[in-house]
């Protein structure tokens, strides 16, 4: 049984999961290297239990409960009394590595950890560790206290009571888990990622502005959001380095990254993050910059 989480990494993701892992009623310790990411993910948690507050998602009381459920923690001595941690660092491999390798001695035997990339091997992942057969990827969607799915992963050593005891937490998180096999991305980056780099490309090529492209995908398949507007909230760093796993792991062209997106991440325009992506957010309105 879970009770007692460590969440590493605050940024958009990690702050999402500490979230809903505080409202579910489990204690929650939310690590960052950076000092100021932890004191902005812990504000961040806030501001969107006070909307779901507002909203009569969530009570006023248990906002406070779960508020108090969340410890933010910069050192490591909180390992030695969890049962899971979700490493939720920056998409990278060495930075995953460098994270989860030194974990093992740290926990209790039967702990557990998880992953929430989006694209790296979960089997590679948990070689580095001292407990491959409990580890396992964890994958939410973003925004995390809104979004349904939780996409499950074994890596080849995963156990089936490890496979268990996560689909268990996830249900009791609200929220609905998919099994997906350990192949580069998984199921939903795999085929949304892409689609993604395609409309880059379409707008790389002059078939269409990020407004004509974005509407047209909108309006004409029904996608709540475009892909340029989705692509901008993901993060364009976060798009490129799937598409780069993709194009190295299955050594397919048809994934080669699009050069206008390298070129947007070249220059720092990774999207709302820096408020700048192919939108301009430093508008009252988002504005299309091209
Ligand atoms: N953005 C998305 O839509 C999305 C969706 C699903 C999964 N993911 C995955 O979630 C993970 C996090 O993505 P994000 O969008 O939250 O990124 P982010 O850049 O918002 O946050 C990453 C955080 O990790 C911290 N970090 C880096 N190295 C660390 C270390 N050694 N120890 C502790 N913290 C460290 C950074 O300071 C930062 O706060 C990635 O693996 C990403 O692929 C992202």
């Amino acid at each position: 049984m879970i009770k007692k989480v460590g969440v590493i990494g605050a940024g958009q993701m990690g702050n999402g999961i500490a979230h809903v892992m505080a409202v579910a009623g489990l204690d929650v310790y939310l690590k960052d290297i950076s000092e100021e990411q932890l004191q902005k993910g812990m504000k961040v948690i806030e501001g969107n239990m006070q909307r779901q507050v507002g909203r009569g998602k969530l009570a006023e009381a248990d906002m406070l409960a779960a508020l108090g459920r969340i410890n933010p923690v910069v050192d490591d001595g909180y390992l030695a009394d969890i049962d899971l941690v979700i490493e939720a660092a920056t998409e990278n491999e060495e930075t995953k590595k460098a994270i989860l390798a030194p974990l093992g001695p740290q926990l209790k035997p039967e702990a557990i950890i998880a992953t929430n990339t989006s694209s790296i091997s979960v089997t590679r992942l948990a070689s580095v560790t001292d407990r491959p057969d409990q580890f396992m990827g964890m994958h939410f969607m973003n925004p995390v206290p809104m979004m349904k799915l939780v996409e499950l992963i074994r890596g080849i050593a995963t156990s089936e009571e490890t496979f268990q005891t996560i689909q268990d937490l996830t249900v009791h998180l609200g929220k609905s888990p998919t099994p997906a096999e350990d192949f580069p991305a998984f199921i939903v980056n795999r085929i949304l990622l892409p689609m993604i780099n395609e409309a880059i490309y379409t707008l790389y090529e002059g078939v269409g502005s990020v407004q004509a492209i974005d509407t047209g995908m909108r309006l004409g398949a029904n996608h709540p959001m475009g892909p340029l507007q989705l692509a901008d909230f993901i993060g364009l760093d976060v798009c490129l380095s799937i598409m780069q796993v993709l194009y190295e792991g299955l050594a397919d062209t048809k994934y080669r990254p699009c050069p206008l997106l390298v070129k947007y991440v070249e220059a720092g325009w990774y999207g709302r993050k820096t408020g700048r992506g192919f939108y301009d957010y430093t508008t009252d309105e988002p504005t299309p910059t091209r």
